[in-house]
Formats: C-alpha cells, structure tokens, sequence
C-alpha cells in the first residue's frame, strides 16, 4: 500500500469523521523566515499572493525559483514582493559558494515548496541536487511543507505515488492538492493547488499556532456554518445548491487567524480542512443544527453556510428503481430546522454575537433587513448571489453588512477579504460586549 493512498484514506477518515482538535498557540508569526521554493507550474502564481499575505504578517519570505518557474512569474515581480533577492541558480550564491546553500536552507524557520510539480517532487524523492531549489532542499536541516499541483492523472500516477511515499516517510509534510477544475482544458479531478489562505494557514499552524498576526479574538469561542448541505432523497440522489464554502472557510480561517477557538461545521465540498479550526463534517441541515448545538456555548456564531431549506419527507431506504409506465415519483418536502433561527432564539445559551448571511437574488438590502427581524440575529452580510454576479462558486464577494444601526456597503473584494474585514468587525464588536458586561 503506498502513501498516497494512506493520505486519501486519512483523508476521507478526516471528511467523515467528526472533528480535528485546533493547535495551540498564540498565532503570531511576526518574525518568522520562510524559504518559498515557487516550481515550475501555472499555480505559481497564487504564490504572490501567498508571499504578500506573509509579509502583511511581518514574515520575512525568501525565494527561490525553478528554471521552470521564471517561465510562470518573474524574479522583478517576486523581488518587488519579498524585498529580497529572488535566487534562481546555484551561481546566484556566488559570494559564499561554499556555504551560500546551507546558510540559506537553514537561515529560514519552515521551507515551503509550492507548486511542488510531479517533477520537482520526483527530483526531491530522488536526491537530487542539480539547482538551487533541490540543493537547498538537500541541504536543510528544517522542515518542509510541499504544497503539490499537477494534473490529476500526473498525481495519481505510480510514479508520483512512489515519490509521495518516499518523501512521506522522509518527513516530508503535505499540503492538498485540491479536488477541483484544472487551469487547462477544464479537466476536473485532484490536483489544484491548495489556496493561499490554506497555505498560511498551514505555515502558521506550523510556526505561530494559528495563522495571522492578531491574538484580537484569543480567548473567544466562535462557531461557523459552511457549504451547503445535501438532502437526501434515496442512498444514491439527494437536493443540493450551488454553495461552494469558500465564504464560511474563508471565516474559519480569519477567525482561527485572529486567535479565536473556531469550530466550523460544514456540509460537503472540494475545500481542504482549514488548519487550526476543528471541522466538523456533515451532510443534512438536521445534522448541521444538532453539531452547532454540540458546539455551543460560543462568544459568536456565523452563519455562513446555504441550507437547504427543505428535505424529502420521507427519503427512501434503497434506490428508487424506474420501470416502463411506472409514474415518476413525487418528492413530498418538509421544512427543515432554522440554523439560524433557533441559536438565535436561544435563551441562556444564546452567543452575544449571532450573525447571519441572506443570500439574495432581488431587493438585496431590504431582504436582508427583514431577514434581520425575522431571524432574530445581529448581523446580516447580505450579497446577491444572481446568476451573473459570479458569486455562487467563486471567489469574489460584494456584500452590504447589516445592522441595527444601518448599513454598509463595502467594495467588491476576495472572499478571503470579507472574511478578514468581518472578523475585524467581530473581534471590535466583542471587545465593545465584553466592555459592557
Ligand atoms: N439558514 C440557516 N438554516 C436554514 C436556512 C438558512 O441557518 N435552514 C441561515 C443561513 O446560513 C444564512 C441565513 O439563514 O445565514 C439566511 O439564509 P438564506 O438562504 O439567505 O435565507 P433563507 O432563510 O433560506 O430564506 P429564503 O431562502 O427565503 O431567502
């Protein structure tokens, strides 16, 4: 049995099982040095993200890139991110030769490689020591965290199993890849790189505890719903919608990010666990409703996640069969339980801070204000989620946070984005409780 299908067993342990304890830690890796090894693939690009993230909390990122990878970004983009001297080869260490590679596989707390290629991952798995990336590799004395990207079919290949195996058993730590839509030929399977806010997230579950440079939420528990949930309608079909989980992940991550004890709990997508949070997999809204209430009790609970609102009344044991002039069945539906709704309502055990999405098509605003009534919540980040606005699935966001003092309109941003600026919002507005009390 190889590694990798160790890695797919664990990690489909992990999506049914229930939960993963969050690391400790105080979050902060203020301070910290990593060495990116950015390889020769189209998700080399993310990395700029990754590296302008780090720096926003304060983590000295230096660089090395592949011969393949000057092909993808540029040393002048990279160095004007980093504030450093992007490394390409061996003869870039020209000063100090003979120790230029040591001194700078081990001057960095965590080695990050990403995209980790199927070739880079074979020359890693090999030994090799032909450039500078595989040299440094070679050469350190820290950890490293490969963040592979490749075609689905390069990554269940023998071969690539073979290298993840050995560097598995090496000490080599992964992260992803993700299930999800190749960059070419839209080619669907395991393979796309993992995201930039899962990335830092790894890196800072692995050097600060958690992944942001604040500790604003450190002490506070926070409960969060994400991705949609499925209803089924026998074992084989069940009622879905179109959420993908990239806003409620996005949350988790930003209040891990913060310092906060985060639980989410999150019906089925292609999305990696994010680090630090302690997830918990479910497939119904009724067994959404029952892991939230587990949960509890929690300073803040946000309600990101699309239930479906109605269930099949009576979901068949075995496969509804079709047979010639049999009529088509009808699904009786039934209402299913408020999420919302009843952790709002709760008396005792009621969080100070329960906030709500409204995910609508028309009157967005004046939706979203009713649903601030009828809900009975504090918060609603309401966005339009019509067909056009891309937001169903993708990875950008434009919303209006309603209050009872008002409403704010903010820019279309990333989802990562909105995630951060509500947790910012969410930790002022904790602070503001705890004064009070
Ligand atoms: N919600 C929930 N449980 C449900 C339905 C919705 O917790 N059974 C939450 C969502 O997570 C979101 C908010 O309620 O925070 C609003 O969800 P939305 O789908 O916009 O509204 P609905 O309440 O489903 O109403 P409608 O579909 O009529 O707009």
């Amino acid at each position: 049995m190889t590694v990798v299908a160790g890695l797919a067993r664990r990690a489909s342990r992990a999506r049914n099982a229930t939960t993963r304890s969050a690391p400790k830690g105080n979050g902060n890796v203020n301070g910290k040095r990593i060495l990116l090894i950015i390889g020769g693939g189209i998700a080399a690009y993310k990395c700029l993200e990754l590296i302008r993230r780090l720096r926003e909390r304060g983590v000295a990122v230096r660089v090395v890139l592949t011969r393949a990878a000057t092909e993808f970004v540029t040393p002048l983009s990279v160095g004007a991110l980093t504030n450093e001297r992007v490394l390409t080869s061996l003869f870039d260490l020209s000063d100090e030769q003979e120790i230029g590679h040591i001194r700078l596989s081990r001057e960095a707390d965590l080695l990050v490689v990403a995209p980790a290629t199927a070739d880079l991952l074979a020359r890693m798995a090999g030994g090799h020591a032909d450039d500078l990336a595989t040299t440094v590799l070679l050469a350190t004395d820290k950890p490293v965290l490969a963040v592979p990207a490749m075609n689905p079919h390069m990554w269940t290949h023998a071969a690539t199993r073979r290298n993840v195996d050995r560097l598995a058993a090496d000490g080599i730590e992964f992260l992803g890849p993700n299930e999800g839509e190749m960059a070419e030929g839209g080619e669907v399977g395991l393979g796309r790189m993992a995201e930039p806010h899962e990335i830092l997230a790894a890196i800072a579950e692995r050097l600060g505890g958690a992944s942001g440079a604040s500790a604003a939420l450190a002490g506070r528990r926070v409960v969060v719903t994400s991705g949609p949930t499925h209803e089924p309608i026998d074992p084989v079909r069940y009622i879905a919608n179109r959420s993908s989980g990239k806003q409620g992940h996005a949350i988790a991550t930003a209040a891990a990010a913060m310092g906060a004890e985060t639980v989410m709990v999150s019906g089925p997508t292609n999305l990696t666990d994010p680090a630090g949070v302690a997830t918990v997999h479910v497939e119904t809204a009724r067994e959404m409703l029952e892991a939230v209430e587990a949960a509890l009790p929690a300073d803040v609970v946000v309600c990101a996640a699309a239930v479906a609102d109605w269930r099949v009344a009576d979901a068949a044991g075995s496969k509804i069969k079709k047979s010639k002039g049999k009529p088509v069945p009808k699904l009786d539906l039934v209402q299913n339980p408020d999420i919302l709704r009843t952790v709002a309502e709760l008396d005792a055990k009621r969080p100070p801070l329960v906030i709500g999405f409204a995910a609508e098509t028309d009157n967005v605003v004046a939706n979203a204000k009713k649903k601030l009534r009828t809900k009975g919540c504090d918060w609603i980040v309401a966005n339009d989620v019509s067909a056009g606005t891309g937001v169903m699935g993708g990875d950008r966001n434009s919303v209006h946070l309603v209050t009872a003092k008002g409403v704010e309109d903010w820019p279309r941003m990333s989802k990562d984005e909105v995630a951060r600026r509500l947790m910012e919002r969410i930790s002022k507005g904790v602070a503001k409780l705890r004064g009070a009390k």
